[in-house]
């Protein structure tokens, strides 16, 4: 008999939830221009929109935070949090930022120039846009299966060499500042990408002079995807695989606020001095002093040890695991989800579940609106809208995937919440062909899916045609 496991914690502290009635999450979807980010998280049930910034801290932590040294100049804290991301991420400088697009905007002005083209493993939002900004094209080189959400591949994540180099061919190296290479890949679906791959665009990068600069957002979880299919790498610790990881590259930009364990946070790191020194004087512009780089001495003391906590093979392994606990019940249930299940979140294939809805009708705009009407879960769209615009024809990108993201925050739900969301899901599905598509009323002009409001396209002016609630009243 295979022995069951439990969470490797035990709960100290608790925050009451509340779920409102129908009537009451309707008002508020419509409140809120059917769109998740607007909606008050006190009228969420659970709240799956993003696992950034929502951790659960350690009561070593929150002990920890009594301790920050809050000094202008010079704090321990940081000292303590340098001193952390030497240890375990092996990077010879740290430059401390608010949070990853912190990190990304010192790092874009620093290294792009206009007209310059910056290669990457599918887009980020907050990368891109940073990119972009300063003059540079970001161009997709990850390998044609990332973009196929049902294929089942280890490492949907990995770069194809053979795009990267027809891009270097094309452009020529110094057109290319460097390459970003983000561990997992976040709108893939959380997908990894594998030790031999890291290693290989290490070296044709290097072979041209041309710097690698990873997105560690969720190295952690890229670093168990790693020991668990990769061959060579099941005996060994998480902590060796990811410094192996990082080790095939220049430096990194990260956000503290998923794999470190925190609530805030983040920073540049890199190993070139030059690049360091630039750093510290640009950093005081916008973030603040090097040591502090817009967090507070307590914050930065949580995080020096949550980047400890996160390396334990214990920790990690639950959390990819609870993850898996809710996306296998959708596969067995024939729910279309991206395969196989990512490190941080479980995402809905809303093309497929919504196949009455052409893109264009938003399908996992409304998709995520209707899970909230159903059971009060909140998820994010990751589509058309977070899509955006082509900067130079001003047309919409129109992704080839069309997603919704159920994002677990670490530490914080159990797997009865899972259920929860599980049975919301498999009730919608059942009565899919009722959701009706969203029109956009307020499209803002950046970053469009954070503000953006709608309006249902059904004959009657409501999202689901039937408007009682399977799961939740
Ligand atoms: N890179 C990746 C892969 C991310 O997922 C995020 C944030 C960032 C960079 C930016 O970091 O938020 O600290 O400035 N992702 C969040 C999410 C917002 O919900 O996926 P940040």
């Amino acid at each position: 008999m295979k022995r069951r496991t439990a969470e490797p914690y035990k709960i100290k502290s608790v925050e009451p939830l509340k779920m409102l009635s129908y009537d009451e999450r309707k008002d508020s979807l419509k409140k809120a221009g059917y769109n998740t980010f607007l909606i008050n998280s006190r009228e969420v049930y659970i709240d799956l929109l993003t696992d950034s910034g929502t951790t659960a801290m350690s009561d070593q932590q929150w002990g920890a935070i009594m301790v920050g040294d809050e000094a202008y100049a010079g704090s321990e804290s940081w000292q303590h949090l340098e001193k952390a991301v030497k240890d375990i991420y092996g990077y010879q400088y740290v430059i401390p930022t608010h949070q990853g697009r912190g990190a990304e905007n010192l790092l874009s002005q620093m290294k792009i120039k206009d007209g310059d083209y910056v290669p990457g493993n599918m887009y980020f939002t907050t990368t891109r846009a940073h990119q972009e900004l300063n003059g540079g094209t970001f161009v997709d080189v990850i390998i044609d299966e990332g973009h196929d959400s049902l294929l089942d591949h280890p490492f949907k994540g990995n770069v194809d060499l053979a795009k990267l180099q027809n891009l270097i061919n094309d452009v020529g190296p110094e057109k290319i500042p460097y390459v970003c290479v983000a561990v997992t890949v976040n709108l893939a679906g959380g997908q990894p990408v594998s030790m031999n791959n890291l290693r290989d665009v290490y070296n044709l990068c290097h072979r041209h002079d041309i710097d690698v600069m990873y997105d560690a957002t969720r190295c952690v979880e890229n670093a168990f995807f790693i020991k668990e299919r990769e061959e060579g790498y099941g005996d060994i610790a998480i902590k060796d695989i990811l410094k192996e990881m990082l080790s095939y590259s220049d430096g990194c930009t990260m956000s503290g606020k998923k794999d470190c364990l925190v609530n805030i946070g983040g920073f540049l790191a890199m190993n070139d001095e030059d690049l360091y020194t630039r750093a510290r004087e640009l950093v005081v512009l916008y973030e603040g002093m090097p040591s502090y780089g817009g967090m507070s001495g307590r914050d930065m003391e949580a995080m020096a040890l949550g980047i400890y906590e996160s390396i334990d093979d214990k920790y990690i392994s639950h959390r990819i695991n609870q993850v898996r606990y809710l996306g296998n019940q959708l596969i067995e249930a024939g729910i279309p989800v991206v395969r196989p299940i990512g490190g941080h979140a479980v995402y809905l294939d809303a093309k497929k579940f919504l196949p009455h809805l052409k893109q264009e009708e938003l399908p996992s705009q409304s998709l995520a609106a209707a899970i909230y009407l159903d059971s009060g879960v909140r998820s994010m769209e990751r589509g058309f809208v977070s899509g955006g615009r082509n900067k130079i024809t001003g047309k919409n990108n129109k992704p080839k995937l069309e997603l919704v993201r159920l994002t677990i925050p670490r530490r914080v739900y159990t797997n009865d919440h899972m259920n929860v969301v599980a049975d919301s899901i498999m009730a919608l599905y059942e009565k899919r062909d009722q959701i009706a598509g969203l029109k956009m009323t307020y499209e803002p002009p950046t970053l469009r899916f954070f503000n953006a409001r709608f309006k249902p396209l059904s004959s009657c002016g409501e999202l689901m045609t039937i408007t009682t609630s399977s799961a939740t009243t």
